[in-house]
């Protein structure tokens, strides 16, 4: 037997499951062979003409056996918000989209913003998920410095929303706050999971404007500023603080080269692209409207070809789903009360994976 990945012992007794195909998808790179499992783990793969004996069997034939996405960044609704969706659903549309592991986010009602809240809700989904998870910590604003001796093992980053709507009630507005934030991070070995767009910004348009007649209208009042301007701020926190800082759901190319500039010049600072911003442009939310409202907004075309390049040349770090769902009489309510955020964790692989092949067909 030839042995390519040993992963355990292979004295181990008669796997539970064989899984055989052409196309394995490996570190090595695709190859067919024999995968084997005990004990809900991949023990080996071999490459032996007939599979070996396994109490049960599975035969891929031309189908890609993938590992278990995981998909860093997710808003099940469990607990508060279960009239959107709850766990057992979220989950169940996680695994059809090929997504084994989420994490989870901290805008469910009430916000988990401090150990106790966030214990309570892993205890209260426990059983009841289809898939593993992890979660990341809210920053309570009025107490960043709870982020000094957070423990690692409840959470090991913690989620900061720069600017905020309907679901993100916990926005740290006051720029001393979000110092004491990056500060208290920074000595307790916490990375920052960002949501950076600057809140004043929209809301002195906002106010300047008013109520949005329309979609368009509202798209004037969350330009991409919002977003360069926040970016650059992490940067330079980052650059003060030495904060591991990491941008969730970048959307624009100026975003994305500031932060590969940060990164060429050593600042820990990494960053997220999600599904949505590499499938729509701001063509789909002309003719789509508020449906698609999403924060941070879905931008145009060179844009969405600076994120493909981001993930093409390996510069971003982490692809989300940023799955968020709400109603549809939610999202088809009037503009200013229509809330952002759209589903996607069931979709993520299958976009990128389709996009990325009609980026590159020959591979
Ligand atoms: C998110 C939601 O609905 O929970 N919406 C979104 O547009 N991404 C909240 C958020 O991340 O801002
Ligand atoms: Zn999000």
């Amino acid at each position: 037997m030839d042995r390519l990945t040993p992963v355990a012992d292979l004295a181990t007794p008669v796997p539970d499951l064989v899984v055989s195909g052409r196309r394995l998808v490996t570190p090595q790179g695709v190859r067919g062979g024999h995968l084997l499992i005990s004990g809900g783990r991949i023990t080996a793969i071999t490459d032996t003409d007939t599979a070996p004996a396994s109490a049960g069997r599975l035969d891929a034939g031309d189908h890609y056996v993938l590992p278990g996405l995981v998909d860093s960044h997710v808003h099940f609704r469990t607990p508060g918000l279960t009239h959107k969706e709850d766990w057992e659903h979220g989950s169940r549309a996680a695994v059809r989209g090929g997504v084994t592991t989420v994490m989870d986010m901290p805008n469910t009602v009430p916000p988990t913003l401090a150990p106790e809240t966030l214990l309570a809700k892993a205890r209260q989904v426990a059983g009841r998920s289809l898939v593993d998870m992890r979660f990341h910590i809210g920053l309570d604003p009025a107490r960043p410095e709870l982020l000094a001796d957070l423990d690692a093992s409840v959470a090991t980053s913690a989620k900061v929303f720069m600017a905020g709507h309907h679901t993100a009630p916990t926005v740290v507005r006051d720029p001393a706050a979000l110092e004491k934030a990056f500060a208290a991070a920074a000595e307790g070995g916490v990375q920052l999971v960002l949501h950076a767009e600057d809140d004043g910004l929209f809301a002195l348009l906002d106010a300047w404007w008013g109520e949005p007649g329309s979609y368009l209208e509202y798209e004037r009042r969350r330009p991409r500023t919002g977003g360069i301007v926040a970016v650059a701020k992490v940067v330079e926190l980052v650059r003060r603080y030495g904060t591991r800082a990491h941008i969730l759901h970048l959307s624009s190319a100026e975003e994305a080269d500031l932060v590969c500039a940060a990164q060429a010049a050593g600042y820990p600072v990494t960053f997220e692209v999600t599904g949505h911003h590499l499938s729509f442009t701001d063509d789909d939310t002309r003719r789509l409207g508020a449906r698609t409202r999403l924060s941070p907004s879905i931008r145009g075309r060179a844009d969405q070809d600076r994120l493909w390049r981001a993930l093409v040349d390996g510069q971003l770090t982490t692809l989300g789903s940023d799955h968020a769902p709400h109603t549809v009489a939610e999202k088809t309510g009037t503009v200013a009360g229509s809330p952002p955020g759209l589903p996607g964790v069931q979709e993520l692989a299958v976009a990128v994976w389709t996009g990325m092949r009609r980026r590159r067909p020959d591979e």
